[in-house]
């Protein structure tokens, strides 16, 4: 009989040493050792050889997380990365080259935004953004030389969804690789392979670590893409710290019951504050409201664990709001057993102009909400005595 994927996420571990040790170990080294002249010569002559050379290369505790997350996102190879931005840069420069086009949703994270609309283009790669609720616009935007389609499902900070399936079959009929961020779901709630995506990205940094600890990031795939960037990653030195693999591998544990219990008090802290007289909407992916709610519905299992909403006031609203939290932290990560509340109109996003504002989804009076594993009462509570305002 198969094994849940909650088990897995528990169970699969770095065979055990000779020291018996329980808890996965942590090989906390940037190099490997031979036996021989010649077993040194044969890994170095020999790049797919199953052999620990050098800690930028692979590492058990980094190789441990990478399999763990293969079993969750059904994947059958990654690769691991020091941050979510090295893993999403680290795919654009594997699978893109001069000349070529990429296409993207316009609501993504903000960095993702920069190095589509800053960097690329300085080496000759164009980008093309849709619209995330007008999906049937990808494919008047399709040239010839249109190589990728990226997507965050949900956007962050968004919140809008897109349906996975249909967006792949545009992408196989034009031979395009389709990549889904999943960093807002996590393979507990969403995997977005068996949808038909060719590449999945997380920043494991947030959700996946769970308590705001360390930064990493992981893409999962085919193995005939997973090596191309196996080797950018091995030559350019983007990796994944064996430290933090340690952390993240232990955090993959406890996800799908942490996913769980996020899910359930957002869904709580959107349902009670959908009616409230400060604020113009609520947007959670399993509210009846949401606009993709039915395509929520289908391809995610819960809502996961972030709720927005917009306050009627606009940017100075969202200002007095952060000031009267008393428990929510305030700060820009995501994804933590403790509760965060952001205003990215007047913070992160306080340098984009209105418009450019408009064009990423982000509304003046819009308030994220990362809702941690408190007591949802208490995280509600802060939040309503905040909305005085
Ligand atoms: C959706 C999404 N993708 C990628 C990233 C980048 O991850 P990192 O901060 O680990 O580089 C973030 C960070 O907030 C994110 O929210």
């Amino acid at each position: 009989m198969a094994r849940h994927p909650e088990t897995d996420a528990i169970r699969t571990q770095t065979e055990r040493t000779s020291e018996k040790e329980h808890s996965t170990p942590l090989f906390l080294t940037s190099s490997f050792v031979y036996d021989s002249a010649e077993d040194m010569a044969a890994a170095f002559a020999d790049d797919s050889l199953d052999v620990n050379i050098y800690s930028r290369f692979s590492n058990p505790t980094v190789d441990e997380f990478i399999s763990k997350i293969c079993i969750l996102e059904k994947a059958e190879d990654g690769i691991a990365t020091g941050t979510g931005m090295a893993a999403v840069f680290a795919t654009f420069m594997t699978f893109l080259s001069k000349g070529d086009h990429i296409i993207s949703a316009s609501a993504v994270f903000g960095s993702t935004h920069t190095v589509l609309t800053k960097y690329l283009p300085k080496w000759g790669i164009d980008y093309s953004y849709f619209n995330m609720n007008v999906p049937s616009s990808i494919e008047s935007l399709i040239r010839p030389e249109t190589k990728m389609l990226y997507v965050e499902s949900p956007s962050n900070p968004g919140l809008d969804i897109i349906d996975i399936t249909s967006v792949s079959a545009i992408c196989k009929k034009h031979n395009i690789l389709l990549v889904v961020d999943n960093c807002f779901a996590t393979p507990a709630v969403q995997q977005p392979i068996p949808l038909g995506a060719d590449l999945v990205i997380h920043s494991a940094t947030k959700f996946i670590d769970g308590q705001g600890r360390v930064l990493g990031g992981v893409v999962a795939g085919r193995k005939e893409l997973i090596q191309p960037l196996y080797l950018f990653v091995r030559n350019t030195g983007p990796s994944m710290s064996p430290f933090n693999a340690w952390v993240l591998t232990k955090s993959l544990e406890t996800l799908f019951v942490r996913m769980d219990r996020h899910a359930a008090s957002a869904l709580k802290i959107a349902n009670a504050l959908t009616d409230h007289s400060e604020i113009s909407w609520v947007k959670y992916p399993f509210l009846p409201s949401h606009p993709q709610y039915e395509i929520a519905k289908k391809q995610m299992s819960n809502g996961g664990g972030i709720v927005t909403f917009e306050l009627k006031g606009g940017v100075e609203a969202g200002r007095k709001f952060l000031n009267n939290l008393k428990m929510l932290s305030m700060t820009n990560n995501l994804g933590d057993s403790r509760s965060i509340a952001s205003h990215p109109a007047s913070t992160t996003h306080s340098k984009l102009t209105e418009a450019e504002r408009q064009g990423v989804g982000i509304t003046p009076g819009l308030i994220r909400i990362s809702v941690g594993l408190e007591h949802p009462d208490d995280i509600l509570d802060d939040i309503k005595q905040a909305l005085v305002l």
